[in-house]
């Protein structure tokens, strides 16, 4: 039998990490041996985890957080991606040895916010945040031409910091994204509101903004076994649809899985689905 592909995840904490169970599904339904492990590391030690995991015979491995710009830093080349989010998700080695850092984290939001019929291709859409998460979705949310795109951080200036990198890349025109420090300054419906800050991790509620469109739709980067408090808080404003992160863990494991697998994209429908079963 062939031998099993070696890959991994590195985190703080990472014992409640999905990604094993996830890429373990994948496996199984592909029925390709692969052995998927979660690394507890510290800021200090990451680069020579990674080296040792990789000199070990490692076939590639996800960071997650707080590592995934330090990941950034280390890898000897970045995809265009994952240079726009300044962090990586995936680590992919050559043949010499040297490491590739990709970011698969927007695709994997976009694919999810396909699948559960949300759109964001000419409406009105709120981001909250301006951190590494924010980083990762927004050059591929602005690819899908949204009518407006209020970014809202309690800290504005990083916000505006945010805005003047994505205008120079030419990702974004001045006028299509507008930053606010509160979503209470905003004066049209929204659409779609996208919770990208670690407010839900705190139990923290955000300002929402005063007016939410009939069809609104809601999207928590974050996943638990419950309802997050910015789901909650939106279904009490009257959004019908909200959900959690865990379609987008799901979907940006399966592109990280194909690019160390290769051959086609894992099915994701039956990933989720047995989480589902399962919670
Ligand atoms: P991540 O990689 O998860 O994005 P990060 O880079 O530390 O983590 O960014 C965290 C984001 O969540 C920031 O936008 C932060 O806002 P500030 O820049 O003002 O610190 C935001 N955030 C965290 N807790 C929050 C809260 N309770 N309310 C609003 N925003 C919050």
């Amino acid at each position: 039998m062939k031998p099993a592909a070696k890959l991994g995840v590195f985190g703080n904490p990472i014992e409640h990490s999905l990604s094993p169970r996830i890429h373990g599904l994948f496996a199984e339904a592909r029925q390709e041996p692969v052995e998927y492990r979660r690394h507890l590391t510290t800021p200090g030690r990451f680069s020579r985890s990674v080296a040792e995991f990789f000199r070990h015979g490692g076939l590639g491995a996800n960071v997650t957080l707080p590592f995934k710009q330090q990941a950034a830093r280390l890898v000897t080349q970045l995809t265009d991606r994952a240079r726009l989010a300044g962090a990586v998700n995936t680590l992919i080695p050559n043949e010499s040895g040297q490491l590739l850092g990709d970011n698969t984290d927007g695709e994997g939001l976009i694919k999810d916010i396909h699948n559960k019929g949300f759109c964001v291709s000419e409406r009105s859409l709120v981001v909250f945040g301006a951190g590494g998460s924010a980083r990762g979705i927004l050059p591929l949310l602005l690819e899908q031409k949204p009518k407006n795109l209020y970014l809202i951080n309690r800290t504005v200036e990083k916000a505006l910091t945010l805005k003047s990198e994505l205008m120079a890349l030419g990702l974004v025109a001045a006028e299509q994204i507008q930053v606010h420090s509160s979503a209470s300054d905003i004066n049209q419906p929204i659409e779609l509101l996208i919770n990208a800050t670690s407010s839900s991790l705190s139990g923290q509620e955000l300002l929402l903004p005063p007016v939410l469109a009939e069809n609104a739709c809601g999207y928590d980067l974050m996943y638990a076994d419950k309802p997050t408090v910015f789901m909650q808080q939106l279904s009490q404003a009257g959004c019908k649809k909200v959900t959690d992160g865990l379609g987008m863990l799901i979907e940006q494991a399966a592109s990280s899985y194909q690019l160390w697998m290769g051959g086609e994209r894992p099915d994701t429908a039956f990933v989720m689905a047995q989480f589902r079963s399962s919670s």
